[in-house]
Order: structure tokens, then C-alpha cells, then sequence
């Protein structure tokens, strides 16, 4: 058999149907195991691609999430950080691209683009250095991501938390394929979910945080909630763009809270009546990634039983590693 030579023959003769597969949630169709993860099937064929053609750089800074953990918001704040020379942020940000864009249309996804665009070589052309995302595990990242000391900044979530703002989501894009959130529950805690085992993935870049501080920032949204600023100012020294003393006095670190908050974002008209069709062939209202951002907004839809046992399970999961929720 001749070895596939270009990123769009190997899309061809990859074939995820031979995967061991699972009954769909967060997708139109049934996810199947790829490397330990479970992924869609047009998700699987990327990967495979993304591994075997992107070229890292070394001050590429990648935004790593698990879905449904913040990421729009991340993204939101490291866009605005990392232009800020660029793109005024405070007095004078009326032509701000995060108040006529959805923030996932500012930051390249990883895997996302050999869907959308059909090939890994459009993020060759983005200018260094590149701001981009992932919702891939550690596991699944070309391997010279690491081996070039590209940074990672990790943003991860309370997952009775991740779990509601999944079935939402996953029920608002896929109306067809709703899925009863008793199932979903069932689902998340044996580790099937879109990406998951979500333990695994906390768990892979918890690790590297652990072993690699300097090159893997690990955050949570609870806490990034409770104090923006700070992590702001956290994440800005981590791309090696800390605010100067006249950034600071000038009230730039709070100027970009306020464009990234909640309460702006989600009543722009691009976010509030715009669409997005991020992974290709799914329009989606850009609203749904705007729903209430409340942390602890599992108790609305679990019993205190529910939340035992998935309390439960993550303990058991994350046991030893020094991670907890
Ligand atoms: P809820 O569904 O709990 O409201 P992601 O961006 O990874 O898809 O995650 C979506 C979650 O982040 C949603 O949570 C959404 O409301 C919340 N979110 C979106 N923008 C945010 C922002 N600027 N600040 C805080 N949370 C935000």
C-alpha cells in the first residue's frame, strides 16, 4: 500500500469507523475512541492530521481547554493581552475586534481548521508569535510541542459545573440528537464525553504543570472568577508581555476585565444575534456560548446524590496527583 503524501490523501485513507465506538452526546454522531480519548470522527481525522503535519514554533503560546470550561473567555483575555499594543484596550477601544467578533473567530483552533479550511497549512501563514487553542489532551499534542518549549496555558473547570454547561450546549446545537441529562450524567461519570475522560485531560496538564511550571500555566475558572485581574496579570507575565508600571496606573489590567467579563460579551450583538460556524457544516448561534456563567450552577440540575457520586469519581480519578475541586 503507497504511504498518503499530503495531509488531504491521508484525510482520505483514515478510516475512525474501525474505532471502538459510543453512543453520540455533544455530537451529531457516536464518538469513538482515538489514543485514549474520545473524540468525533471528523475530530479523529484531524488529530491524526494535526500530529502528523503541524509545525510547531517555539514561542507559539497554545490555550488549552477541556469544552465547556471557559475557553471563549480565555480566549477573550489573551487576545486582548497579547494585542493590547495594537488594539487599544480602555479610552480608546470603540474598534476592538472582541466587540465585533466572537472571541473563537480571533484565536486559531488547533484541530478545528482541517475541517474548516482543509488544511494544516493555513496555520503556517499566522505571523509569529501565534496565539492558538486546543481542546486536544496533552497526550494528543504533536509531540514538538513539547519539545520546543511551546508555552500552554491550561484553563480548567469544576466538572458538575463542565457537565451542565455541556448538556446545554450540547442540547442547543444538536436539538435533534437531545440527549436526557440523567444519561449524559451517566455517560460523564463513566469518562465518555466529547474529549474525555475529562480526569484524563485535567490530569495531563496538571502533570506537566507540576513538572513544567515555566511552560505550563495551569488556571481554574472558579478562582479566575473570584479574581480576574490577578490572573490577568498572571497570564500576561506567562506570555512575557507583563503590564509596565504605566499600564498598571493607568488601569489597563481592569480595562481588560471589563471587555472580557461575562456581562460585556454576552450583550454585544456579534455574541447575542450573531453565528459562528466554527468546526464547518454547523452553523451555530453565538449566543450559546453565553449562557449564565455561574459557578456552582450544578445544584439547579443535580441531586445531592448526583453530586456524590461525581464528586466521587473525580476524587478517586485525580487521587494523589494534588489536583482538587
Ligand atoms: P455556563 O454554561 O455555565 O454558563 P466554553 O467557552 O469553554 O465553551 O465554556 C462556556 C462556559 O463559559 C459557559 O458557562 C459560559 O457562560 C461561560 N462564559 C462564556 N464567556 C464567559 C466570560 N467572558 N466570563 C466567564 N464565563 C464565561
Amino acid at each position: 500500500q503507497t504511504k498518503p503524501s499530503s495531509p488531504e490523501e491521508e484525510e482520505e485513507s483514515f478510516t475512525p469507523s474501525t474505532l471502538p465506538k459510543r453512543e453520540a452526546w455533544l455530537t451529531a454522531c457516536a464518538i469513538s475512541q482515538f489514543q485514549g480519548c474520545w473524540l468525533g470522527p471528523e475530530v479523529s481525522k484531524s488529530v491524526a492530521l494535526v500530529q502528523a503535519h503541524f509545525q510547531p514554533r517555539p514561542d507559539d503560546i497554545i490555550l488549552a481547554t477541556y469544552p465547556k470550561s471557559g475557553t471563549t473567555w480565555l480566549k477573550a483575555l489573551a487576545f486582548a493581552i497579547a494585542n493590547r499594543s495594537r488594539h487599544a484596550v480602555g479610552g480608546g477601544d470603540d474598534d476592538h475586534p472582541l466587540l465585533t467578533h466572537l472571541p473563537h473567530a480571533l484565536v486559531a483552533n488547533l484541530e478545528f481548521p482541517l475541517r474548516h479550511h482543509h488544511s494544516v497549512t493555513e496555520l503556517e501563514t499566522l505571523p509569529s508569535p501565534r496565539l492558538l487553542c486546543t481542546h486536544l489532551p496533552e497526550q494528543l499534542l504533536p509531540s514538538g510541542v513539547s519539545g520546543l518549549g511551546c508555552r500552554i496555558v491550561y484553563l480548567c473547570r469544576e466538572p458538575k459545573d463542565v457537565l451542565v454547561s455541556m448538556w446545554h450546549y450540547m442540547n442547543k446545537v444538536y436539538p435533534d440528537s437531545f440527549t436526557e441529562f440523567d444519561r449524559a450524567f451517566e455517560l460523564f461519570c463513566e469518562g465518555v464525553s466529547i474529549y474525555g475522560p475529562v480526569w484524563d485531560h485535567y490530569l495531563g496538564y496538571w502533570k506537566r504543570s507540576v513538572a513544567e511550571p515555566n511552560r505550563v500555566l495551569f488556571l481554574k475558572y472558579d478562582d479566575m472568577m473570584a479574581d480576574p485581574a490577578n490572573h490577568v496579570r498572571m497570564l500576561a507575565e506567562f506570555i512575557r508581555a507583563p503590564f509596565t508600571p504605566e499600564e498598571e496606573s493607568s488601569g489597563m489590567v481592569e480595562d481588560i476585565v471589563k471587555l472580557c467579563s461575562f456581562q460585556n460579551l454576552k450583550k454585544l450583538p456579534v455574541n447575542s444575534s450573531g453565528v459562528t460556524d466554527p468546526v464547518g457544516g454547523l452553523v451555530i448561534e453565538n449566543s450559546v456560548f453565553f449562557r449564565t456563567a455561574k459557578v456552582g450552577d450544578w445544584e439547579n440540575h443535580m441531586t445531592e446524590e448526583m453530586a456524590e457520586k461525581l464528586d466521587s469519581v473525580i476524587e478517586e480519578k485525580l487521587g494523589g496527583s494534588g489536583l482538587t475541586f
